[in-house]
């Protein structure tokens, strides 16, 4: 059992696709192919916490097609895989901004979550038009002139601000596909003292044997934060 916080960065769909010559959409269309395997890989190998990037808010630069082609798959994803979310025990929940989205995505997103909600399992966590930087900036509003807010406290708002459910709290292990090496605005606060593994195989092709590779990874750290290692370990 790992009580463990995974984040992932799932990059690398569109090469995916180009390298075999189809059109960037289809490599999105695997990629939600591959979020199923890892999900179940990841609950039953007992983590606590799974947050996807699906979306990121400068993603809507992207072409309108490859927009609307995401915005389809994330639908359908909560619409086909919330039963099966239930079955094994996992809670749903999106995190980012809901302003920007369409009134029928967010219609399913409250259906999955609210479906879910007594789901003590894993927490899946997916993020949609998220910035962390927007977020750290919303919760640094939100604490205003609050003198006594502390890092708890600010984590609680940037919960709030992203629509988090459940705390999850820090991230532990953060995984990132497609050969590039950088954080892209995701989970800045929380990646505070994340172990980093990262993948040169495209998200795609990652399935459960690279989640198993970063989880093998990540039992071979010795974590400090900030201290040092006590005697004997
Ligand atoms: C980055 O690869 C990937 C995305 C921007 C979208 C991720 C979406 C999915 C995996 C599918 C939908 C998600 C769910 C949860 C159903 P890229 O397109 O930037 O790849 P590239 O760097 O090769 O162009």
């Amino acid at each position: 059992m790992y009580n463990l916080h995974v984040a992932i960065i799932m990059d690398g769909n569109g090469r995916w696709a180009q390298r075999r010559g189809l059109p960037r959409t289809a490599g999105h269309i695997e990629g939600a192919k591959a979020v199923n395997e890892v999900v179940e890989t990841a609950a039953r190998a007992g983590i606590r916490a799974l947050t996807l990037y699906a979306f990121s808010a400068d993603n809507w630069g992207r072409p309108n097609t490859e927009v609307a082609a995401l915005m389809r798959l994330l639908r359908r994803y909560l619409m086909t895989e919330t039963g099966r979310c239930i079955e094994q025990s996992i809670r749903i929940n999106i995190i980012g901004r809901r302003d920007r989205l369409s009134q029928s995505l967010v219609h399913a997103i409250e259906q999955s979550e609210r479906l879910t909600a007594s789901c003590t399992g894993m927490h899946l966590r997916i993020a949609v038009d998220y910035s962390a930087q927007y977020s750290i900036v919303e919760a640094a509003r939100r604490a205003g002139a609050d003198l006594d807010v502390d890092s708890n406290r600010f984590q609680e708002l940037l919960d709030e601000v992203d629509h988090s459910a459940a705390p999850a709290g820090a991230v532990d292990l953060l995984i990132r596909t497609g050969a590039e090496k950088r954080l892209s605005d995701f989970l800045l606060w929380q990646c505070a003292y994340a172990e980093l593994f990262f993948a040169d195989c495209m998200w795609p092709e990652f399935g459960e044997s690279g989640l198993r590779a970063a989880l093998d990874y990540y039992a071979a750290r010795q974590r400090r934060f900030g201290k040092v290692a006590e005697a004997g370990s």
